[in-house]
């Protein structure tokens, strides 16, 4: 063993105690990595909450491909503040909501979706009114600042006239009860915000391109080797970097499960490193290891 695991993130360093088959454990366990775009993400989402409360709240769309990683910032800013409860009060005080748009998402869905997520029970036969009441009710008594939407493309499923009730909806639900939106989708989900101009002009947005270049590329590599418990340093040049780049078409999903299925066959191979050989030995045959890594 590496007398030094200073190449290592320390709680990653610490799974270098475990046998084989706990690290390999660890490392099929889906964890989050912070590396630095994510990390300028979560700055400005944490600016946002931090933004004192007006009638016309400013809020983030949020683009990228399937894969970028948008979910997993979305949990991970969710996790970051969670909810806390008020025992003068009774009550949970959620400064972030955050919640997956449905297929096809209208009025009586989207406000049933939200009771939902806070636990707040209705009945099937309520009136849309009655809904969004309890609703507005419930989120203005948990305090609820920053309200996150995954997967907002959805909206385009509906008909012109569904998209323009949603898409009034979710400014209403902005203004009245003073909160910031954070809307994230693939790009079509540009096209759906911008069927309400006032919304989207509230909307700064905020593009996850594919990984391409040098600098910020090898960040996120960087990033992701440190949280991968192997023994030895790994050392990957300019060269293998752009391989890595061309195999996985700068997908952050692909990335991350190739370095994974990397760091697998590493310690199976008794390597115990990622080295420019096994990134030019990565063979596609390899990448069904991908799917399970
Ligand atoms: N910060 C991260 N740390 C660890 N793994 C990550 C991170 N970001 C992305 N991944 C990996 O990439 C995969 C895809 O991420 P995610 O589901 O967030 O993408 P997405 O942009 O929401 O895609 P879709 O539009 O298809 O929903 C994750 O399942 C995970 O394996
Ligand atoms: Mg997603």
């Amino acid at each position: 063993m590496s007398p030094d695991p200073s190449h290592l993130a320390p709680a990653t360093a610490a799974l270098l105690q475990c046998s084989d088959a706990e690290r390999i454990a660890a490392m099929r366990e889906e964890r989050w990595i912070t590396y630095p775009r994510a990390r300028h993400a979560l700055e400005l989402l944490n600016d946002l909450l931090a933004r004192p409360r007006t009638t016309r709240m400013p809020g983030f769309a949020i683009y990228a491909d399937s894969g970028m990683g948008k979910t997993m910032l979305m949990e991970r800013f969710r996790r970051a503040h969670p909810a806390s409860f008020d025992s003068a009060e009774r009550r949970l005080v959620t400064p972030v909501l955050a919640l997956q748009m449905s297929s096809h998402p209208t009025e009586r869905r989207f406000y049933g979706q939200l009771l939902t997520t806070i636990g707040v029970p209705f009945a099937p036969r309520a009136t849309i009114l009655d809904l969004e009441t309890q609703a507005l009710r419930n989120l203005r008594r948990m305090e609820v600042k920053l309200l996150m939407l995954d997967e907002v493309h959805n909206i385009l499923a509906g008909s012109a006239k569904e998209q323009r009730i949603m898409l009034n909806l979710l400014r209403y639900l902005s203004n009245e009860l003073q909160i910031s939106l954070v809307c994230l989708g693939v790009t079509e989900a540009r096209q759906a915000l911008g069927g309400d101009v006032q919304l989207a002009r509230r909307l700064d947005e905020l593009l996850l391109p594919r990984w391409q270049g040098y600098e910020e590329f090898q960040e996120l590599v960087v990033a992701i080797v440190r949280n991968l418990p192997l023994k030895e340093r790994s050392q990957i040049s300019a060269r293998a970097l752009r391989q890595v780049l061309q195999l996985t078409d700068g997908l952050t999903a692909s990335i991350f499960s190739m370095f994974n299925a990397l760091a697998l066959e590493a310690v199976a191979s008794g390597a115990e490193c990622i080295s420019d050989e096994s990134i030019a030995a990565w063979q596609p045959t390899s990448r069904a290891a991908v799917a399970f890594a």
